[in-house]
């Protein structure tokens, strides 16, 4: 078969188609990289909205449960202990449930209840407040309660000592300002000592289920047998495991056992913690939200070292223990030459009474005349103890940490300033 001779022209279009091929081909291949780039962008930035608009979502529905429960009015409830556990040498956890079978109602992770132990010899009950140590939502109420004096009328010793399963309590609650706040993209720190652990065990348990930055839990503790929960928070270190970077458990004993390293990434740790290992790696620290709860003087050191490192002073929350019942509250900036003798009429009770300088507040004074008055935490947290103020004005001798509203006082951190009467 002959085939036609090449000519110039033939080979100079070949040429000429060839070179356009390749070019279209190039720039095919260019447009279609840049579509599939495209869809790839696109895709990921469809699932960054999708994820963005969830946690919104989620963070929406979490504001609005939160406020719903922040109007939740306390009540009082008729409780039944259903099961006791001894959490640590001398701490225990009590779970509650309402007599009625009703669910006890939700509370926001940080808050408490007020228990009342009835009467004893012959003397009006006593009250104490004690933060809820369970899941929020679980319908029964549990709190952790350390032994905290040995004392005949104390009420941890009387709960310690006399009450056991099936008891009938008194409390009232949810209540208290000390909570976890809503915190999408934000980064959350928990801070305890001692039996302070209490109510950071539900604000984790939620802080895990919200949108956040990250999660810093670290407790201190004595050692292994003043720790409590510290199991439990070993095996939920272990679940969050691999999120190392943005969740981190550490409890620290300042006597460890002995025999036993410690090594740096254990969750348990030798020694104390300071501020600067807690915002070590933080780098974005008024974006961080810090939860404190233990003794006043590790409270306040720990305080002062967080607003050193940059923690912006409204990041920080906080909630102080109980002063003891069998000691008077510490009276704060206030001299006997400052006393001006005056007079509290307790309306209520139909008794005018002198005010003596001895009395560090009105709650204390108010217990010894025999009026009945409510009392929790006597270091203005938890709203136990507010009346109504009807005439007069008082000193506060600590600031309230509880939202007062208009004429209301908290008689465990005030004292008359001038002659008043108050609703008791
Ligand atoms: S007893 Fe808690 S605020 Fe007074």
């Amino acid at each position: 078969m002959n085939y036609p001779a090449l000519t110039t022209e033939m080979l100079a279009f070949a040429a000429v188609f060839t070179v356009l091929s390749a070019i279209g081909f190039q720039v095919m291949r260019a447009l279609r990289y840049q579509a599939q780039r495209r869809c790839r962008t696109e895709a990921e930035e469809a699932a960054l909205q999708q994820l963005r608009s969830e946690e919104l979502a989620l963070t929406l529905h979490q504001s609005f449960t939160d406020f719903s429960l922040q109007q939740q009015e306390a009540r009082w409830y008729d409780v039944q202990v259903v099961r006791i556990d001894q959490e640590s040498d001398d701490s225990r956890s009590y779970y509650l449930v309402d007599q009625s079978g009703d669910p006890l109602p939700a509370f926001l992770p940080g808050q408490h209840l007020l228990l009342e132990r009835p009467s004893l010899y012959g003397e009006t009950p006593e009250c104490r407040c004690y933060s809820l140590s369970d899941d929020a939502q679980a319908g029964y109420w549990r709190i952790t309660v350390k032994r905290a004096s040995d004392h005949d009328k104390s009420v941890s010793r009387w709960l310690h000592d006399t009450v056991v399963v099936g008891d009938k309590l008194r409390v009232r609650g949810p209540s208290g300002a000390f909570f976890l706040q809503s915190c999408t993209a934000r980064h959350v720190v928990f801070l305890s000592a001692g039996v302070g652990v209490t109510p950071m065990i539900p604000m984790l348990q939620q802080a895990v289920q919200r949108p956040h930055g990250s999660i810093r839990f670290f407790a201190q503790f004595r050692d292994v047998d003043h720790a409590p929960f510290a199991e439990y928070l070993l095996s939920f270190a272990h679940q969050f495991a691999s999120y190392a970077e943005d969740f981190r458990i550490r409890l620290f004993l300042t006597r460890f056992p002995r025999g036993v390293k410690g090594e740096e990434d254990n969750v348990i740790q030798e020694g104390k913690f300071t501020a600067v290992d807690v915002c070590d790696g933080i780098d974005v620290l008024d974006a961080t939200d810090v939860y404190l709860c233990g003794p006043e003087s590790w409270l306040n050191t720990m305080r002062t070292g967080l607003l050193d490192a940059g923690i912006p002073n409204e990041n920080i929350y906080f909630e102080l223990f109980h002063a003891p019942a069998s000691e008077p509250i510490p009276s704060v900036g206030r001299e006997k030459k400052d006393f001006v003798p005056c007079s509290v009429h307790f309306r209520q009770s139909n008794r005018l009474a002198e005010f003596a300088s001895a009395f560090p507040s009105l709650l204390g004074f108010a217990i010894k005349t025999d009026i009945p008055m409510n009392s929790g935490c006597r270091t203005g947290a938890c709203g136990s103890c507010a009346v109504r103020l009807l005439e007069g004005k008082v000193r506060y001798t600590r600031k309230p940490q509880y939202p007062l509203k208009p004429n209301e006082i908290l008689p465990c951190v005030c004292v008359p300033d001038g002659n008043i009467v108050v609703d008791a």
